[in-house]
């Protein structure tokens, strides 16, 4: 073990939170955006930047994940790190990070993990700029223009220029936030940030230049935006030999289909849900075409082969399997060959199952299979005509993009 020396700075990373706007199925932190989860994107900013004390704020329960997360993102700066169980909200979630300081700490930075992209270099200048008597905050200027509403109507305007929109880190000398967090928690006062918090316990605090990258991801089309970014900067260069990604960044796309003949036994599996009463599809696993369908698109944008070479009646331990185990097989291949999955798009003809009131569920259970990626699934019929119009079968077509790490 390396003997690191005690730094004067920690980092609190508040990770403890459901991710509830985003909707992936799981606590957001834990949700991929390529190969890598949020939480370990935001470590890895927070490990290249200076050496500080890093505690992680975990949701109950995934205290081991995070632990992992942890100790890949630290390297040899292992020891510097640590997990604790968070709290309801974000402010109980940064006091339990309090508690964990080491003695020697005297500056100390709250960092959302949802700002994973945030640059090292924005970590540093705020753990820099903090003084002995205020605090700092990494702000961008308003681009937008601004509208006080009220009843339906604008009802007056803003002016911009005296406005800032706050990101994290937000860095604070320890001592006094740490009595400002115990006034907070006696008044009962949720404070929107740690900022309003400490200005809250009559002090100062100041701002500077924060960065673009440290937009914080709330909602589905931020993580979009986190993986086009990421997907961007690994590119490699533009190449001009035959195969070569014209627009030079790493997005493949691959196609599946897959067509099941009702007849099989049991209930309907199909879109990764049982259907109680439907009739089955038959097939080697639970004939759920809209899961096989998807696989193969995946693979297929992959270059990694088709279904049946994974999965196929020479793998029994797929037997009967549901979609949760085929795309989460599927999306481990894919990261085994350097590729995140972007977004998975499937469509299946067929008279039933009625399928818009569980598109929804059926949605999200696919998306967490894939690790939070992206799924939207339709369904349409054929008017009566084809195998799927005389009901006999269901006929599904996918499609599916991958980015590849550079
Ligand atoms: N957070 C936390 N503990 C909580 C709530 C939030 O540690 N009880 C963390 C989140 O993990 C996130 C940061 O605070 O890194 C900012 O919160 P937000 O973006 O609102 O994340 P969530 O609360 O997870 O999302 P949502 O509000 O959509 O449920
Ligand atoms: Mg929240």
């Amino acid at each position: 073990m390396t003997l690191l020396p005690v730094p004067k700075t920690a980092i609190i990373v508040v990770a403890a939170g459901s991710g509830t706007r985003l909707g992936a199925g799981a606590p957001k932190a834990f949700v991929g955006i390529d190969v890598h989860s949020i939480l370990r994107h935001a470590l890895d900013g927070v490990f290249a930047a200076s050496p500080a004390q890093v505690i992680v704020v975990a949701p109950a329960g995934y205290e081991g994940e995070a632990e992992a997360e942890l100790h890949a993102a630290a390297g040899d700066r292992r020891e510097l790190g640590r997990v604790v169980t968070g709290g309801q909200t974000r402010q109980r979630s940064v006091a339990a990070g309090l508690t964990a300081l080491w003695g020697d700490i005297s500056t100390v930075l709250v960092h959302d993990a949802a700002r994973a992209l945030t640059p090292p270099a924005v970590i540093d200048a705020v753990s820099a700029a903090v003084t002995a008597d205020a605090g700092v905050i990494p702000a961008l200027p308003v681009v937008d223009t601004l509208k006080k509403v009220g009843r339906g109507s604008v009802v007056g305007a803003v002016d911009r220029s005296a406005l800032a929109a706050a990101q994290t880190p937000q860095g604070f000398p320890r001592s006094l936030l740490e009595n400002a967090y115990e006034a907070a928690l006696a008044s009962g006062v949720e404070y929107t940030d740690d900022a309003a918090l400490f200005a809250a316990a009559g002090h100062e605090v100041r701002y500077i230049e924060g960065s673009a990258r440290g937009f914080k991801i709330t909602t589905a089309a931020d993580l979009d935006r986190a993986r086009y970014l990421l997907s961007a900067s690994a590119a490699p260069p533009p190449r001009t030999s035959p195969g070569a990604s014209p627009a030079g960044i790493g997005v493949r796309v691959g196609v599946g289909t897959d067509v099941h003949a009702f007849g099989g036994e049991g209930d309907l599996w199909l879109a990764g849900l049982e259907w109680p009463g439907e009739p089955a599809l038959s097939g080697h696993s639970d004939g759920d075409a809209v899961a096989h369908a998807i696989v193969d698109a995946l693979l297929g944008a992959a270059g990694l082969g088709d279904i049946g070479e994974h999965f196929g009646t020479s793998h029994p331990e797929f037997a009967g399997a549901h979609a949760d185990v085929f795309l989460g097989r599927t999306r481990e291949l894919l990261a085994d060959a350097g590729f995140a999955i972007g977004n998975v798009s499937a469509q299946f003809q067929g008279n039933r199952p009625r399928f818009s009131a569980r598109r929804a569920e059926a949605e999200q259970v696919l998306s967490q299979a894939l690790g939070g990626a992206p799924v939207s699934i339709t369904a349409t019929t054929t008017d009566g005509l084809g195998f799927s119009g005389r009901g006999e079968g269901i006929a599904v077509t996918a499609v599916a993009s991958v980015i590849a790490r550079g």
